[in-house]
């Protein structure tokens, strides 16, 4: 037996994962387990959770993988610091990180409360977007691809371009800093008054209600597409002579502000937190997303001119981007996409791993990522003693009753938690850890926002659907099972399931295959069987925290949001009446 465990550690959305002789038994978000969102750190107790969950001790690990190479592209990064200083607080922080990379043992070992001596394991320092790019070649169904990976930064680089051959890939392209797509989007993100980490997806849905004519051109003094790939017109930014602020400690990362006051020249004052959104915004957005899209696009040819391979595998944060993956099938010559369910930093984790097994082992591929059910799972005693511990009571239904009386009750409009088997990898929910209602009623965005999840109004729900029924309901019928592609909704169809077509009529849908998820597809094809709609809106389990991980969380979230009803396996809790 070979067991690898690989990590994301020390830089956002830290996880792990395991895998035992090539195929992945389990993989988590730090976040998940100490509730802290994009918690960077070492993932220590995703870890030991992996290492419990397959029964396995410190000792029986092969080998040890993260997804950080301090080394790589070095000769670059020093050039440039010679070239152009850096402050000597900048220069600690990146020692002090590289450190911790470089002593993943050490804290490995105190997170499973063993002597370092007992990890007998080899150590590999893979380089980020390796990590990212075998995260997605290596478990995906094809045995040639093309590979993107495309973020903000890791290792120095922020896009990197490559091909795959059975167990091999090798990297075609890289785009170093300063120069980097995750950047330019970031940056345009905090000057329209979002500075969270993980925010650019709010502008992703913020953009269709813009006109991206406005602004369009002066984005492109921001992201340059002459020459091979790209680079970015570096007066609007401030990462390239000031460095980027941002901390990778045991919390959520923050990022300090990169756009420079170019960019306010250009477009005006940025947007306060929580001011008002104009017209002006709404247009910057747009524009934004608009060039995002040229950008990536042009990536793409790029690589297909470079391979001429018609499958093509995606990750790196941007990959999240589902409205720019939605226009990939159409509009470039690629054919087949498979995008990883964990595209973000956490994936790199699984990518990691995966890079010892093929890459550097150079062990056959056996193992396919079809789903993204590869976190705790709880049994129905521990579900039943979380209800109790509550004070509350339920009622235990056999399957064929379950899912006809949920249909049942989403059809008439409650709020329904729905909490099954084991939580998903990645940051979508998926039907495990899903908050589910009924697409067909217009308010139920509102009824969500208000009672729950006290999201912005601009942004959107999105429906999960029976993957046979896609073709009736959308332009488009590829398999999308992770919402990574945004397909616009036929034009009959747009009043029918009001909730999850946005404006710009469209919906970032999650098709759900029988043998892929049994029971998310027995519920909504109760839903259909009612109400002649194969479609629920599937929205995250989670108030404003992470998505809840184990029942307890489910119970006290649905107990202090309005929820109506609660489903923790077969066991139904309604809500009393007030
Ligand atoms: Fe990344």
């Amino acid at each position: 037996m070979t067991a690898i465990l690989g990590l994301n550690a020390y830089h956002g959305d830290a996880a792990a994962a395991l895998l035992i002789d090539g195929e992945l038994v389990a993989a988590a978000e730090e976040e998940r387990f100490n509730r802290v969102k994009h918690c960077a750190g070492f993932p220590e107790l995703a870890a030991a959770w992996c290492l419990a969950d397959a029964g396995l001790t410190a000792g029986d690990l092969d080998h040890v993988a993260v997804s950080r190479d301090p080394k790589a592209n070095l000769g670059r990064k020093l050039l440039r610091t010679i070239r152009h200083g850096a402050s000597a607080r900048y220069l600690k922080a990146r020692l002090e990180n590289a450190a911790k990379v470089r002593d993943v043992k050490s804290a490995l070992a105190a997170a499973l409360h063993v002597d370092p001596g007992e990890i007998r394991a080899a150590l590999h320092n893979v380089e980020h977007h390796q990590a990212h790019v075998a995260s997605a070649f290596f478990v995906s169904p094809f045995e040639d691809a093309a590979i993107l990976s495309v973020d903000g930064f890791g290792d120095f680089a922020s896009t990197m371009l490559a091909e795959g051959h059975g167990s091999r890939f090798t990297v075609l392209d890289r785009v170093l800093f300063p120069h980097s797509l995750g950047i330019f989007y970031t940056a345009v993100t905090q000057w329209l008054g979002f500075p969270a980490y993980g925010d650019e997806g709010k502008v992703m849905g913020l953009a269709p209600y813009g006109n991206a004519e406005r602004h369009v051109a002066r984005m492109r003094e921001l992201v340059h597409l002459d020459g091979s790939l790209f680079e970015l017109g570096l007066d609007y930014f401030t990462h390239d002579k000031e460095g980027v602020d941002m901390t990778w400690d045991e919390q959520s990362p923050t990022i300090g502000r990169i756009y420079s006051d170019r960019m306010i020249e250009a477009f005006g004052p940025a947007r306060e937190t929580r001011a008002e959104m104009t017209q002006t915004h709404e247009d910057v957005a747009a524009a934004l997303q608009a060039m995002l899209e040229e950008a990536y696009l042009h990536l793409l040819r790029v690589l297909w001119e470079r391979t001429r391979i018609p499958n093509l595998c995606l990750a790196g944060g941007v990959a999240l981007n589902a409205v720019v993956n939605g226009r990939i099938r159409p509009e470039t010559p690629f054919e087949e996409v498979y995008v990883q369910p964990a595209a973000g930093d956490s994936g790199t984790a699984v990518g990691s791993a995966y890079w010892v097994w093929n890459q550097q082992l150079g062990r056959a591929r056996s193992f396919v990522m079809e789903h993204a059910y590869t976190g705790p799972g709880y049994s129905d005693e521990e579900c039943a003693a979380a209800i109790a511990a509550a004070g509350l009571s339920a009622e235990r239904l056999d399957d064929d009753a379950l899912f006809a009386a949920v249909a049942e009750r989403i059809a008439e409009g409650d709020v329904v938690g729905w909490f099954q088997g084991r939580m998903e990898f990645g940051p979508r929910a998926l039907g495990n850890r899903s908050i589910v209602v009924d697409p067909r009623r217009a308010d139920m965005k509102d009824i969500l926002n208000a009672r729950i999840k006290h999201r912005e109004a601009f942004r959107p729900f999105a429906p999960s659907i029976l993957a046979e029924a896609t073709g009736d309901w959308f332009e488009q019928d590829y398999t999308s099972p992770f919402m990574v592609l945004v397909y616009k909704t036929r034009p009959d169809k747009r009043d029918k399931i009001p909730a999850v077509n946005h404006v710009d009529d469209t919906g970032r849908l999650q098709t759900v295959e029988r043998q892929v998820n049994p029971r998310y597809y027995r519920l909504i094809e109760a839903f259909g069987e009612r109400t002649g709609v194969p479609v629920v809106l599937n929205t995250s389990f989670n108030e404003n925290e992470p998505i809840v991980m184990t029942p307890e969380q489910a119970v006290e979230t649905f107990a202090k949001t309005k929820m109506d009803v609660l489903v923790l396996g077969n066991r139904v809790v309604r809500r009393e009446a007030p």
